[in-house]
């Protein structure tokens, strides 16, 4: 898909924002854990949903999704994935810990997502050990059950895969098992809440999750479980930051958590935007002039690494210098190179991300991934000219109907073919 993006004066309007993609693909992979009826409602449109639907009825799942309601029904599962679809999705590497929740073992080829770098899952096999299961680490990977027992697993590094898989994995082993240093971002949180639908016990604390799993699960749950998908933050905020690039405008996104984007509002005040929150709804006026910034991205409640492509282009319009150093991901910087086709001042130094003022023009660029697809969107709305977006359907692996939500705020974007 070839986008067109003209020069864009004005953002002004007002949109939804939809389910959270990270959210529902944790989600969609829980459900494995119960045969009984799981509804999962406000699950976005979007490509890796799709994917991930498919992925789990190529294991016998028997899924319907109408008007953003997704019901789901696991019976019988097979413990083998063999889908292509498991090495184009991160999100399938849920699979793997709710495989051995459901069925003790599981078969899968390794897990890819949005190639923007490497994407391990050495955390994931290390907690699946401790835990007492025998990993096979070949093509595909096996995993079957050893001498299973609950355990406290100390991760060195935070991750939210690692996280999620880890407490599918304790969800249905008898006894406290404690994760030290875990992932607390709102998508944890919310696959949490599922699961204690589910009669699981999960308990927070500063820095731990304890799971008190229940061997025999799937036989003790007898009541349909309903559950509402948390907002995108992410996608909330990839549209603050597109109308934070431009002077004045005016937005309002609705159906947003604004707890869960706290550091995001606080950097986008200090760049000089106006914000106004409701409980579900946040109003942003942006400045003439945008403010730098020196910033450093980190793990939930930290800025997000998921809006460091985005920043980075908003950044191309703030007064001067601004240094981003992306600490969870540092890279991921497949952006770069394509934004400096529209004359971006924007390189590279001691893994820090320099961005300076630019002017920039049009020209033809390639969106390489799914962040960097909205990032040149953005530049591309500033630049003199028509750009032409190449691989443009990347945007659609994790944005609702983003052309429609981007022409409603004023941006000059078309699909070409
Ligand atoms: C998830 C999100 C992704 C987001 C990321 C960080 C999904 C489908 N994807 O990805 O959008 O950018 O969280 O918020 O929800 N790491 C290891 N070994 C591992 C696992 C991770 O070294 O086994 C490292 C990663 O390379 C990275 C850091 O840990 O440096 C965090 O990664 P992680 O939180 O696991 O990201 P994902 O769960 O893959």
């Amino acid at each position: 898909m070839i986008l067109k993006v003209a020069k864009t004066t004005n953002i002004n309007g007002t949109i939804r924002i939809s389910g959270s993609k990270n959210s529902s693909l944790a989600l969609i992979c829980a459900s494995l854990l119960s045969k009984e009826e799981v509804v999962l409602n406000n699950v976005p449109d979007i490509e890796d949903i799709k994917k991930i639907i498919e992925i789990l009825r190529s294991i016998g799942s028997n899924i319907k999704y109408e008007n953003n309601t997704l019901t789901i029904q696991n019976r019988k599962i097979s413990y083998k994935v063999n889908s292509e679809l498991v090495r184009q999705i991160r999100g399938s590497s849920y699979l793997i810990g709710a495989l051995l929740a459901r069925c003790k073992k599981v078969e899968i080829s390794e897990p890819g997502g949005c190639n923007f770098c490497d994407r391990p899952i050495d955390l994931h096999l290390y907690a699946a050990n401790l835990l007492g299961y025998v990993v096979k680490n070949t093509s595909p990977l096996i995993i079957k059950k050893g001498n299973v027992t609950s355990n406290t697993i100390i991760f060195p590094k935070k991750s939210v895969g690692a996280t999620i898989n880890t407490i599918f994995m304790a969800s249905n082993i008898d006894g406290i098992t404690t994760i030290i240093n875990p992932s607390l971002e709102p998508e944890v949180l919310d696959v949490c809440k599922l699961l204690k639908k589910m009669s699981i016990e999960i308990s927070i604390e500063e820095n731990k999750i304890l799971i008190n799993g229940v061997k025999k699960l799937t036989k003790i749950i007898s009541y349909p479980i309903v559950h509402e998908v948390i907002p995108d933050r992410i996608e909330a905020g990839s549209y603050l930051l597109l109308a934070s690039s431009f002077p004045n405008s005016k937005i309002e996104i609705q159906n947003v958590n604004s707890s869960h984007l706290t550091n995001v509002l606080i950097l986008l005040k200090s760049l000089g935007a106006k914000i106004i929150k409701t409980p579900d709804s946040i109003k942003l006026e942006s400045p003439q002039t945008l403010k730098n910034t020196n910033l450093i991205i980190s793990e939930y409640p930290y800025f997000p690494t998921d809006l460091q492509q985005i920043l980075s282009s908003t950044l191309l319009f703030s007064q001067s210098k601004s240094v981003i150093e992306d600490r969870v991901f540092p890279k991921r910087l497949s952006h770069l190179n394509e934004l400096k086709k529209l004359g971006a001042k924007i390189y590279l130094e001691n893994e820090q991300i320099i961005i300076e003022p630019s002017i920039l023009s049009s020209s033809i660029v390639e969106a390489k991934d799914l962040r960097c697809a909205m990032a040149l969107v953005i530049a591309a709305a500033h630049a003199e000219g028509v750009t032409l977006i190449e691989k443009g359907e990347y945007l659609l692996r994790g944005y609702e109907n983003p052309l429609s939500k981007m022409k409603r705020l004023g941006v000059n974007v078309d699909i070409i073919y």
